[in-house]
């Protein structure tokens, strides 16, 4: 008896609370949700030097945040502080650093904390794609993808979240992609990559709430092909539905997103239809869809360009 009654009223709170979270979320898509301010706030971006990570560090910059900028590619990550100055940014820090390299990464990230302070906004956007057949990538850049798209993840979460919570303050973006959402055509390693980086960001951003951990905001990035040159040759089979994606456009939702504390970031929103329907058509139906969609040939005439990481 006691415990029917315990269970009842947890349903009734359950059915309390998710009606609540349910007219929130109501409420913000008719009225825009305030954006919160990052001035002064410490933005750590990796792959900073160029495509995305560059123009997030531009817009951050003007919003007034201390920009600490990681790239591989020095000359890329220097221009992207000289921008970034030229912008407005009065505090801006560069740093080489190797995402693929466990070590590297904490040991820079060392540097960071004497020399700048601790991070509030981590932005995990560094990546590289191989864009073969499975069968046809060479071990090392497999290896390479999950160390830069998905592992370096870990290891900055490790580096930089402990303060976050010890300061009760701090922001978590993972750049995944539409591709750690579905399976795509000659993208088995990006893709499993991308998956893991949206899981293992998805699995601490529960950790977050069941340890009632607060001030730790999490945003997942999912978006379609952008025109940043990573892809650069592919081409979409629909555009009226899903275009090639400007990078402007992006980095603007990517900043209004974690701006308004959004959990999941699919761009364009077409992206979540695609999703819904990956999970409820039957499995033939399926790979007609994504036939059509153009997801068999959309590799076809890509040319690579991370050969240099
Ligand atoms: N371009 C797209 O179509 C697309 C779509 C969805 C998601 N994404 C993701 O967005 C993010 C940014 O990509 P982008 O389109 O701006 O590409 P990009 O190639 O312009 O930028 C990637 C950056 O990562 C850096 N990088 C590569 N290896 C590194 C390493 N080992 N250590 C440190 N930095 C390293 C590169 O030097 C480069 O500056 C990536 O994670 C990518 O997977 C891109």
């Amino acid at each position: 008896m006691a415990s029917s009654l315990k269970s009842s009223k947890e349903l009734v709170v359950f059915l309390g609370k998710s009606m609540i979270a349910f007219l929130e979320s109501l409420i913000f898509t008719i009225i825009p949700k305030p954006r919160k301010n990052v001035a002064g706030e410490i933005v750590l971006i990796t792959g900073a030097g160029s495509g995305l990570g560059r123009l997030l560090a531009l817009r951050f910059a003007r919003l007034g945040s201390v920009l600490v900028l990681w790239d591989i590619n020095k000359e890329g990550n220097e221009e992207t502080c000289r921008m970034v100055r030229e912008a407005g940014a009065t505090r801006v820090y560069a740093y080489t650093c190797d995402c693929s390299q466990r070590e590297n990464i904490y040991r820079v990230a060392e540097q960071v904390k004497k020399e700048v302070g601790d991070v509030s906004i981590l932005i995990n956007n560094a990546g590289v794609v191989t864009g073969k057949n499975f069968l046809d990538c060479p071990d090392e850049l497999i290896e390479k993808a999950l160390d830069v798209n998905f592992k370096a993840h870990l290891w900055t979460y490790k580096s930089f979240l402990p303060a976050m919570i010890a300061n009760e303050h701090g922001h978590l973006v993972c750049i995944s992609s539409s591709a750690g959402l579905v399976g795509i055509n000659k993208l088995a390693d990006y893709c499993a990559s991308k998956f893991a980086a949206f899981g293992f960001a998805e699995s601490v951003f529960m950790e977050t709430i069941v340890q009632k951990l607060k001030g730790i905001k999490t945003t997942i990035v999912c978006p379609f092909f952008i025109k940043t040159g990573m892809f650069e040759g592919c081409s979409t089979a629909r555009p009226f539905l899903l275009p090639l994606l400007e990078p402007e456009y992006v980095a603007d939702k990517i900043v209004d997103g974690i701006l308004t504390d959004k959990v999941y970031l699919n761009v364009p929103k077409f992206i979540s239809f695609v999703l819904f329907l990956k999970s409820i058509l039957p499995v033939k139906m399926a790979v007609l869809t994504a036939d059509y969609m153009g997801a068999f040939n959309v590799m076809d005439s890509f040319v690579g360009k991370n050969k240099k990481n």
